[in-house]
């Protein structure tokens, strides 16, 4: 009997997990192909995408975010607009979501972004940040992009935590100094592998590396082996059916 149990609530806890990084928002429209890899290029390929982000590979379980106070409802009202509007190369909700979690619960007080595009991962990871009173550097290569972020920042009322940097971030990242306690890769998809290379030795022991599209036929095969063989890191990747995400710990 006591297997049983034991069976019944490891089901029962990845299929929570499963739900909470991954489950698509209930009643968005269809789900479609993620994003393309880009090119390194400004811009990328964006795709429009309804409210939501309807791609998750949960059981969907997952309901809309309930604000706590008036502060965390005017954000959320700020990332539904956002979305609205169109999402385009932004991530699903749900891994915005995830991002907030593992910002928050792992107290990070500087967290690392590549690729801002319009600001909603970095608004998401804002909300995560700014109870402990962190910070958000993030890097966008596109000046278009990196206006209307800025423009998002403001209406969400995080523009005070951000630090956005214009310009390749293969470059800039050198500027960097640590300790970051999470690094968000969300741009260059060949790219991945140098900005893991670059960014690594300055996160924090316990720190994390979260990267986005990790899923066949968007991610590179060359940084799915550097987090898979590094002794220095442990590795797990969710969400598969909503864009794919690795989350990487650098271990203590
Ligand atoms: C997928 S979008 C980011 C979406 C964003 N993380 C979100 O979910 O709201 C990728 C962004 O990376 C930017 N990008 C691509 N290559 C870059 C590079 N070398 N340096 C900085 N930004 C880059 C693109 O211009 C684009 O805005």
């Amino acid at each position: 009997m006591k297997w049983i149990r034991n069976t019944a609530f490891v089901y029962l806890a990845l299929g929570a997990f499963t739900a909470m990084a991954a489950a698509q928002d209930a009643g968005a429209p269809p789900a479609r192909g993620d994003r393309p890899p880009m090119r390194g290029g400004p811009g990328g390929r964006g795709m429009m995408g309804g409210p939501g982000g309807a791609r998750g590979g949960g059981p969907g379980f997952s309901a809309n975010p309930v604000p706590k106070d008036d502060a965390e409802k005017k954000v959320l009202n700020v990332l539904d607009e956002i979305q609205r509007q169109g999402r385009g190369m932004s991530v699903p909700r749900d891994d915005g979501r995830l991002l907030r979690l593992l910002a928050e619960s792992t107290g990070a007080k500087h967290a690392v972004e590549i690729g801002t595009f319009h600001g909603y991962s970095g608004i998401w990871t804002c909300l995560g940040l700014r109870a402990g009173g962190g910070k958000l550097t993030t890097f966008e290569i596109d000046p278009r992009n990196a206006e209307i972020s800025r423009q998002n920042f403001k209406r969400a009322g995080v523009d005070s935590m951000v630090t956005l940097i214009e310009g390749d971030a293969h470059v800039e990242v050198a500027k960097l100094k640590g300790p970051i306690d999470m690094v968000f890769i969300d741009a260059d998809k060949e790219g991945y592998t140098d900005y893991l290379n670059k960014l690594l030795p300055l996160v924090r022991p316990g720190g994390l590396v979260v990267a986005h599209n990790i899923s066949a036929g968007m991610a590179d095969p060359k940084y799915i082996e550097a987090i898979n063989t590094n002794p220095a890191l442990e590795s797990v990747f969710v969400s598969a059916g909503s864009g794919g995400i690795s989350v990487s710990m650098k271990k203590r």
